[in-house]
């Protein structure tokens, strides 16, 4: 969460920082704030409550902010509320600016001793214990890197830092422990950022920090060093991010942008994957071979939408005789478990930063568990490079915060793990060629089903005023379900829960009344006779339902009953084509309900806290 955007360079900052915030505004947007220096030991601060839009106004506002080294910051409040006061960067004594993403788990033991010290606060936050401790060190004589070591040295959690000294323009020094962090190189200035698309338009030429690095970062110089100061070389990468690509053209919001990508990314996802009827098991690494010739099962751990794509997973996999389980991944560190013998652990995340995976990976590892392979958008992520096998998916950025086309790529290449686990086990009786052409075929599926457009559009006006609804299905697409109920709440705050259709009469049948609507999908499955008899408990009850059905299914409208009929696709791939009217219909309720789509509230794109 939070976004970091340093910069030293050989012109005026301001446009570098605020450019960097607004592509990072994705991963908080509740305040934000920058401090340059603009003459030495003078440092510039604006903050401001709300989205970025308010701190460019404080900026317009104030005149001229000048310096050739800043740091600027888009929070997502953990502790204290998200004012002002509260906003990045924090300052101690004048001196030392900081801005931060992460948590200082010590933060009330670390702030009552720099009270002690006769230290005071001025905001709620954890960070402002940081600045006040480097301050405090170098108040009693330490140099400002040492200072930043001592410093980092007592605290606890997980965090990326950016701190610049009022005294010494021109240097910034970044470390990371957990959150992510690199360092650019262009051809005007040197950048500290949490991620590539901040600084994409002065520079592709980036440094990944590993946790525990501290970088010293000044005009013509990255210097990498560790707790203990000993030098640590990383390599340059050059990032192939195109700025194009994170343009909203003529769309609404991000998220209709890329709703409307899908048919595109599963392409580019299946590109260099498959030929006429295999696929390439090296695409997952040149280990896969060896490693999937052993696996005997599979534990998938993700969150969010996600942690659905890995639902869907477990379906196809055991379809094809590989035991898979699926965990959340904050519950699967909640507890000891059995490690399995010889199991591939296989974790999905869209930013390859979620902190919940990223810690059930390591604690995988921890107890024992064979193999691991990252499913994952983001190269360079820390879970691609946490991870022995990796397949990306190519749905290219995704900044709205509702994940969309990331999931339909994570089932795309969920979809090519389970076919090869078909291969490896003889008693499977998929055929792969087939397998291969259903999968060719899904782009143009995609795209025919995003013209069910303006039908949706029309349905979602029965939401306008609704406070809830529920979402059905049965088997491998109860998952779908689930991330139809989870689109609808987080971007239009509607209330909306999943349940298995068969599960219906246990409870949640109780909530059912003309208020209440059902939405379901029907795909032309062995489950459809079933699914059938629970559309029809719903409408026995005066429930209106809202079903998208395989036209091969012969559901027609009638009385509480509303058929949107979807072209009939094969079942293998059906859970991927129905995601996209649950998208649709999510959006077109947002869209009435004058939520902020791509941002809505208390949410962030990458979660980087636990
Ligand atoms: C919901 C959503 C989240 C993420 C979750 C995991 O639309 O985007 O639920 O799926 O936070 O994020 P990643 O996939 O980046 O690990």
């Amino acid at each position: 969460m939070c976004g970091i955007i340093g910069a030293v360079s050989n012109s005026n900052v301001l446009p570098v920082l605020l450019g960097g915030l607004k592509r990072l505004e994705y991963r908080g947007y509740d305040s934000s704030g920058l401090a340059v220096i603009n003459e030495p030991g003078k440092f510039l601060r604006l903050r401001a409550p709300g989205k970025l839009v308010e701190l460019e106004r404080a900026v317009s506002a104030n005149g001229e902010i000048s310096g050739l080294t800043g740091i600027a910051h888009t929070r997502w409040a953990t502790h204290g509320p998200p004012t002002e006061q509260n906003a990045h960067p924090h300052i101690s004594g004048g001196r030392i600016a900081l801005v931060c993403n992460g948590i200082v788990e010590n933060h009330e033991e670390l702030r009552t001793l720099l009270t002690d010290e006769g230290m005071e606060f001025q905001s709620e936050t954890d960070t402002e214990v940081i600045v006040n401790l480097i301050f405090l060190h170098m108040d009693k004589g330490s140099d400002f890197m040492t200072a930043v070591r001592t410093c980092i040295g007592s605290l606890k959690g997980a965090f990326a830092l950016g701190i610049v000294n009022a005294d010494e323009p021109g240097r910034i020094i970044g470390a990371r422990r957990g959150s992510p962090l690199i360092a650019g190189i262009g051809e005007a200035g040197v950048y500290l950022a949490s991620d590539i698309s901040a600084m994409i338009a002065q520079t592709r030429k980036f440094i990944v920090l590993e946790n525990g690095d501290i970088a010293d970062i000044r005009q013509g110089k990255i210097e990498i060093t560790n707790l203990d100061g000993q030098l640590q070389n990383r390599d340059t990468r050059i990032s192939d991010l195109k700025p194009q690509a994170m343009e909203i053209g003529d769309y609404r919001h991000y998220m209709e942008k890329e709703i409307f990508e899908q048919g595109q990314a599963v392409s580019d996802t299946l590109e260099g994957r498959i030929t006429a009827s295999r696929v390439l098991e090296a695409c997952f690494g040149t280990e896969a071979e060896r490693i999937f010739d052993k696996t005997e099962n599979i534990q998938i751990l993700a969150c969010g939408t996600s942690y659905h794509a890995g639902l869907v997973a477990k379906y196809w996999l055991e379809s094809v005789g590989m035991p898979c389980q699926v965990e959340i991944a904050s519950e699967f560190t909640s507890r000891k478990h059995p490690t399995p013998k010889n199991c591939l652990v296989v974790s999905l995340s869209q930013s390859g930063e979620t902190i919940d995976t990223l810690t059930a990976l390591d604690y995988a590892k921890h107890c024992g568990y064979a193999h691991s392979l990252a499913i994952c958008n983001v190269p360079d992520s820390s879970l691609v490079r946490n991870s022995e096998l990796i397949l990306m998916t190519h749905a290219g950025p995704e900044i709205g915060v509702a994940s969309t086309k990331a999931f339909v790529t994570q089932l795309v290449a969920l979809r090519l793990l389970s076919i090869i686990m078909a291969r490896k086990n003889s008693s499977s009786d998929l055929d792969e060629a087939d397998s291969i052409r259903e999968l060719r075929e899904l782009p143009a599926n995609v795209e025919s089903t995003l013209e069910l457009e303006p039908a949706i559009q029309e349905i979602a006006q029965q939401f306008a005023n609704k406070q809830h609804a529920l979402f059905l299905a049965r088997g491998i697409h109860f998952p779908i379900a689930m991330e139809g109920a989870l689109k609808l709440k987080e971007i239009s705050y509607v209330h909306a829960e999943a349940y298995a259709a068969g599960e219906l009469k246990h409870g949640p049948l109780a909530l059912v009344d003309q208020d209440m609507p059902v939405v379901s999908v029907a795909p032309n499955d062995a489950q459809l006779d079933k699914l059938k008899g629970n559309i029809e408990e719903v409408r026995a009850r005066g429930g209106k339902l809202i079903v998208f059905a395989d036209s091969e299914t012969r559901l027609s409208s009638r009385e509480n009953l509303q058929v949107i009929n979807i072209a009939s696709v094969e079942s293998s791939i059906a859970p991927i084509i129905f995601t996209i009217p649950l998208q649709l219909l999510a959006y077109h309720v947002a869209l009435i309900k004058g939520t902020d789509i791509d941002k809505p509230r208390n949410l962030a794109k990458s979660v980087t806290v636990e």
